[in-house]
């Protein structure tokens, strides 16, 4: 492996997956430990610079996680950020922290006393994020203060001789204005890393992984048509061939063609043994007259449950289940400390534990737009790669109120023309999220001389990142136009489009 690696040291901060995506957007690999690893490990890691994570406790607090010491003695490049900063100032003679008089969160002005290293190309002044109680009250030996803030003396202290850095501010999050450049300084001016690592050899790791975990077990894999369980199980067949049988379960809660596309995809060009279930009438029976969105959710989990169940029953030997759950459904669903579930979200099209199958998930750690990097390496077609998110559940929380066939027609034709129109504007992929919901309402209208009586359609479009707050997208006034001529005009029963204004939060994405 000719490529340098960064040692990420987990406090528990909420932001330490957002440091290592920071490194591999360089192009340097990095691993998450936590912080109590031995050196025997960390030698065995032999990282070229080790980062400390922010965490959520007090340094000075009984208990609080530590490192250990000898770290501090490999001769590597060290930056601690946040909690990270604060336990080098504890932990190296001459330093001690203290609680501040006033924490600081949020946004803050960082004044700079130096523009080289760690600060080469950052401006004299600049924004920068900060969430912390306790302060560096006295510098270690050999330290020095190279920037501070309204609030905060030491907001950044260096030690050149030992290349040891500390920022009380997260460089890794968009608030700070040029956290790129400081981490970029870091790898590249400090550590003098090589930007050699890349997806394909995220993808061989991985392979290797995998192979190591299930040698010649037999493995099986959700499809949903959506992106991550479709680069999940790509990159599982990729390490062990055909003992890999995907299992696509047709609800009838699809967007329209998205079966097809599937089962063309995977069975025809990437030849992946695929089971397809037809259960489109067994789910409709089931969720005949429920209007509770949770209830919803859970019949169509638990349904969704059984027919696998029963399906993976008819192969035999199966040891494993690939998931392609990726780092935003683990802090979504209230998979770390702080974060908490709104909705019972990811638990919809999980799997139970009973099932007694190991879990393989290559996905884990990555973000999005990191998964669809993986999944273009792969050769996956665009239309999956850049396929924008779509929940477990389906149109069945786009139509508020109970559900059956016909609304189901209709909803799906008229998200089949705002795809279309939003395809043919250049905006599909920029948009986090653009589809139809269908209300419970009906309203008056006028076609040519006659009155109607039917549904509006609601068009949602959302700009996020990371699906935990959006923004709705200003969409062009001429495509609006466009969307909402198309559908009253084609979509038989509905005969007005309106627009929903809503960030999240106070809103969700999704209706129900
Ligand atoms: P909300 O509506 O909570 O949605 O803002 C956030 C993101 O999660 C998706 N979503 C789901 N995904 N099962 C899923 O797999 C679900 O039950 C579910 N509910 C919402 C939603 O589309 C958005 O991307």
């Amino acid at each position: 492996m000719d490529y340098d690696k960064i040692l990420i040291l987990d406090f528990g901060g909420q932001y330490s997956q957002l440091i290592a995506r920071r490194v591999r957007e360089f192009n340097v690999y990095s691993i998450i430990k936590a912080h109590n690893i031995s050196i025997e490990e960390i030698n065995e890691i032999d990282p070229a610079a080790v980062i400390f994570s922010g965490g959520p406790d007090s340094v000075t607090a009984a208990g609080a996680p530590g490192v250990n010491q000898g770290v501090f003695e490999l001769g590597i490049p060290i930056l601690g950020i946040c909690y990270g900063m604060q336990l080098m100032a504890q932990l190296l003679e001459g330093g001690h922290v203290e609680k501040a008089a006033h924490g600081e969160y949020g946004k803050a002005q960082l004044e700079l006393f130096t523009q080289k290293t760690l600060f080469d190309g950052v401006e004299a002044n600049s924004q920068v994020w900060m969430s912390h109680g306790d302060h560096v009250e006295k510098l270690p030996d050999g330290f020095e203060v190279i920037a501070k803030t309204e609030l905060t003396e030491t907001a950044a202290m260096a030690d050149f001789e030992r290349n040891f850095y500390g920022v009380q501010f997260h460089p890794e999050v968009n608030h700070t204005i040029h956290g790129k450049i400081i981490l970029h300084n870091f790898l590249f001016k400090i550590t003098k890393a090589k930007a050699t690592w890349n997806m394909a050899d995220y993808i061989n790791e991985e392979v290797d992984k995998i192979r190591n975990q299930v040698g010649k077990g037999k493995v099986i894999c959700g499809l949903s048509g959506g992106v991550d369980s479709a680069v999940a199980s790509a990159i599982v067949h990729k390490a062990i061939g055909d003992q890999l049988t995907c299992i696509f379960v047709d609800h009838g809660l699809l967007r329209k063609g998205e079966a097809t596309q599937v089962k063309r995809t995977f069975a025809e060009e990437f030849n992946i043994p695929l089971v397809y279930v037809d259960a489109r009438e067994r789910f409709l029976k089931r969720l005949k007259g429920v209007s509770d969105p949770e209830n919803k959710r859970k019949i169509i989990g638990d349904e969704f449950i059984r027919v696998f169940e029963e399906e993976a029953d008819k192969l035999e030997d199966v040891r494993y289940l690939v998931q392609g759950t990726i780092y935003s459904d683990v802090i979504e669903s209230g998979g770390t400390e702080k974060a908490a579930t709104i909705k019972s979200h990811h638990n919809v099209g999980g799997l139970p534990d009973d099932m007694n199958l190991e879990l393989v998930e290559p996905l884990h750690f990555l973000f999005k737009d990191e998964v669809r990097k993986i999944g273009e390496v792969l050769g996956l077609p665009d239309d999956i790669v850049w396929r924008q998110p779509f929940p477990g559940p389906g149109l069945a929380i786009r139509i508020i109120g109970d559900i059956d066939k016909k609304k189901l027609d209709i909803l799906r034709e008229a998200d089949a023309i705002i795809q279309e129109e939003i395809k043919e504007a250049g905006l599909y992929r920029e948009i986090w999220q653009s589809f139809a919901v269908l209300p419970d309402l009906r309203s008056v209208g006028v076609m040519g001389d006659e009155r109607t009586y039917g549904y509006p359609i609601i068009l949602r479009a959302v700009n996020s990142d990371d699906a935990m707050t959006a923004d709705w997208a200003r969409l062009p006034y001429e495509l609006m136009q466009s969307i909402s001529n198309r559908i009253v005009n084609k979509v038989g029963e509905v005969n007005r489009v309106v627009y929903d204004i809503t960030s999240k939060p106070p809103g969700t994405i999704e209706w129900e």
